[in-house]
């Protein structure tokens, strides 16, 4: 089956877990839908099945977990990174819960994203105003702060017709050598009718070490133009893709691939 690539999100959670006849202390440093890494001193075999608890709302959660990979520091255990054995839905709640709350401009364990809104050509900025709008050229005055920029989806695992219209689905293809990101809006091919239509895909693609964000836009302005493009992406192996589609009825919608 293929692994769902999903964005690691920060995180300072106390866990506890069963091992070598003892019970052992770490603490959360990331997590995702599909697994943790764990800071511990005492580090299990690779492969190795315990279950991690962990407290959320004050109630203990316990998550059958495998480990995947061993993190040392000058031989001496650091953290493991763990699979999540069937994830509870208590658990996948929550970790809904913070990635719309990083979105959204909600403080989570330290982490705060904000959203600003080009009132020229409506480009979403993460984090700061630019200095300039990479899509327009307008300058820093033009951005406005605007929390609600982007539409959460009822339930994030079961998304109903109307969400499948607009979210964008990517699909991230390597293929001689270029990173191909197809994206269609959506799941659901959305309509182009005068009043409602897919205006335009916004990229952004984030990576360490590169000086300048990358961003680019496919326009559509006309029912004959169907809501899809594809990015290629050259001299670059991993990443964070970013996508929002932007409906002239319905307002802007997001999804992101990490590859
Ligand atoms: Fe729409």
């Amino acid at each position: 089956m293929k692994k769902r690539a999903v964005e690691r999100i920060p995180a300072d959670l106390k866990a506890d877990f069963f091992w070598s006849d003892k019970v052992n202390t770490g603490q959360i440093l990331d997590l995702s839908e599909n697994g943790f890494l764990v800071k511990t001193e005492l580090c299990p075999a690779i492969k190795a099945k315990f279950d991690l608890n962990i407290n959320l709302n004050n109630d203990i959660l316990k998550i059958p977990v495998k480990v995947r990979r061993v993190v040392k520091k000058d031989t001496i255990c650091d953290a493991v990174g763990v699979e999540i054995i069937n994830p509870p839905r208590e658990y996948l709640e929550y970790v809904e819960t913070l990635r719309w709350d990083r979105i959204k401009g909600i403080k989570t364990n330290g982490q705060l994203i904000k959203l600003y809104v080009c009132s020229v050509c409506h480009h979403i900025a993460f984090d700061h105003a630019p200095v300039n709008c990479p899509i327009c050229s307008s300058t820093i005055e033009s951005f406005e702060k605007a929390p609600d920029a982007i539409k959460k989806p009822d339930n994030f695992y079961e998304l109903s017709e109307f969400e499948k219209k607009h979210i964008p689905a990517i699909k991230v293809v390597k293929e001689n050598g270029y990173i191909n990101a197809h994206v269609t809006v959506g799941e659901i091919d959305h309509e182009m009718n005068i009043d409602d239509h897919i205006t335009y895909i916004d990229f952004y693609y984030n990576a360490p070490f590169i000086h300048k964000k990358c961003i680019s836009r496919m326009s559509f302005n006309c029912e004959k133009m169907h809501p899809s493009a594809t990015l290629r992406l050259d001299n670059v192996s991993q990443g964070v893709l970013t996508v929002i589609s932007n409906c002239t009825a319905h307002g802007n919608w997001l999804a992101k691939v990490t590859f």
